[in-house]
């Protein structure tokens, strides 16, 4: 491993000079201006994966966008790594909060910036140069490894679940690798076993053909933006809980053991609250800031549009009024049944007034694995290794909707190793991710090939 090790501190600066390369690419999958740029990055992938030396490299059409595909299967009864990413990357808007342009990566104070520096090209890459780092010194990598890259992850990955199951052959591992997530701060590198699901819907109301004037018809005429505030204020009480009937009928409750882990992890409410600009927190009685946001469901507006929002003012009665709302789930929730309980409730507390309609979009299963597997003891000591101490194991808010489809299958386990930090601001302007965990990532993901390969004999 000394070599690897060397090769990967000897060319520190051209890892993170090609990384500028890739966070070039406007790899936007939300938005139909950008698609012959994720094709592009699709392409770029391809070409490094192969300049790194992986074989087999090719993209795999889906009615949406390819899936990258390589692989390295050199080691005879070593374990299968299938390692999971993706290239695209969220919209940027809004724009003018950018304090350098998110498709110009910037260092700036130890930090790269650019849209996708975390979730997820940086993490990506990551991986790409420690598979470098080992087929440059020794030739070989000691597992063997199937690489997926998907070019729809930040749009619900709509094609991957049929992706998988039409390709079961090709995806034959072991464990799958992941490193999507962030650690659990500064200095205190995690495992995350646990990832919340998701159920998103558009709500449309109108309550007439046209916009009215607010004096020659308010009082008369429904207002939507009233009546969907009112719908809206109807989905939580104020404790902070979810009022759709049968939403947590399928909640697994915390172990108590679980309550104590998380309560020796070092997070500071006080912090929390002033890194993000938050007055007092709120959420569901009863639990805290770490169990509200990775062990119990949520219920959030995602966006409101409704009437006039210029400057000044403008006396006017709205035909309609949108909302976006989305749903956290936590294991055993299943999304197409809290997607009916949702519709249902909002049929119900519609008014007779407007006329409703409700798209749902794009959504995924929670997942949990349990801890104790030799592939998440192997990952543990690789960070211990790259990181110089020993993870802590985390679950996380956020939504990987793949995750559970390897689960389910391919029977795999997963270990999600992620180097981004609690603050990258993904999904917001001025995304970033610390260079100096982006160089430790890549020599704990060289160990933690070095570890799985020794962790348990190749099944697949
Ligand atoms: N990298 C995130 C997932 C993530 C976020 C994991 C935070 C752990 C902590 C991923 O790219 C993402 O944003 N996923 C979407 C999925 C959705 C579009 C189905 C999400 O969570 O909103
Ligand atoms: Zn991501």
């Amino acid at each position: 491993m000394d070599n690897v090790i060397d090769f990967i501190n000897v060319n520190r600066e051209r890892h993170l000079e090609e990384l500028k390369t890739l966070l070039a690419i406007p790899s936007i999958s939300a938005l139909p201006a950008h698609v012959a740029d994720v094709k592009r990055c699709a392409d770029w992938c391809a070409e490094e994966m192969r300049r790194i030396g992986l074989q087999n490299v090719r993209l795999i059409d889906t009615p949406g966008y390819p899936v990258v595909y390589g692989d390295w299967i050199g080691a005879p009864g070593a374990p299968t790594i299938l390692f999971y990413g993706h290239y695209d990357v969220q919209p940027v808007d809004p724009l003018d909060l950018w304090q350098s342009p998110p498709f110009e990566a910037t260092v700036r104070d130890g930090e790269i910036y650019a849209r996708g520096a975390a979730d997820d090209k940086g993490q990506v890459f990551m991986h790409f140069k420690a598979i470098e780092a080992h087929l440059r010194t020794s030739g070989r990598l000691p597992v063997n490894i199937r690489i997926i890259l998907e070019g729809e992850e930040e749009v619900g990955s709509v094609h991957l679940d049929e992706f998988v199951r039409a390709h079961k052959q090709d995806l034959r591992a072991d464990v799958v690798v992941i490193s999507d997530s962030p650690m659990f701060a500064r200095g205190v590198p995690s495992i995350c076993y646990g990832l919340r699901g998701l159920v998103y819907f558009q709500i449309d109301l109108r309550g007439s053909s046209t916009d009215l004037h607010s004096g020659s018809f308010g009082g008369a005429v429904v207002n939507p933006a009233f009546a969907l505030a009112q719908m809206l204020a109807q989905m939580k009480d104020r404790g902070g809980r979810v009022r759709i009937p049968g939403f947590y009928d399928e909640v697994v409750p915390l172990t108590d053991a679980e309550r104590k882990a998380w309560e020796t992890l070092p997070f500071n409410e006080k912090r929390y609250r002033k890194d993000f600009g938050i007055p007092k927190l709120f959420g569901e009685s009863g639990y805290s800031t770490l169990e509200r946001t990775w062990a119990r469901p949520t219920f959030e507006v995602n966006g409101l549009l409704s009437g006039f929002t210029g400057e000044g003012a403008k006396t006017v009665l709205p035909a309609v009024a949108m909302a976006k709302v989305s749903m956290r789930l936590v294991p055993n929730q299943q999304p197409d049944r809290i997607a009916a309980q949702f519709e249902a409730f909002v049929r119900r507390i519609a008014p007779k007034s407007v006329e409703l309609k409700i798209t749902r979009m794009h959504g995924g299963k929670p997942w949990m694995t349990s801890y104790d597997n030799p592939f998440v003891q192997a990952a543990a000591r690789a960070i211990e290794r790259g990181f110089g101490s020993t993870p802590v194991f985390t679950r996380e808010g956020g939504s990987i909707p793949v995750v559970s489809t390897f689960q389910e299958e391919l029977g795999l386990p997963s270990v999600l190793f992620g180097v981004g930090l609690p603050d990258e601001n993904a999904h917001a302007p001025n995304e970033k991710l610390d260079v100096a965990n982006f160089h430790g990532g890549i020599i704990a993901s060289a160990m933690l090939y070095d570890e799985i390969g020794r962790a348990a004999p190749g099944r697949a």
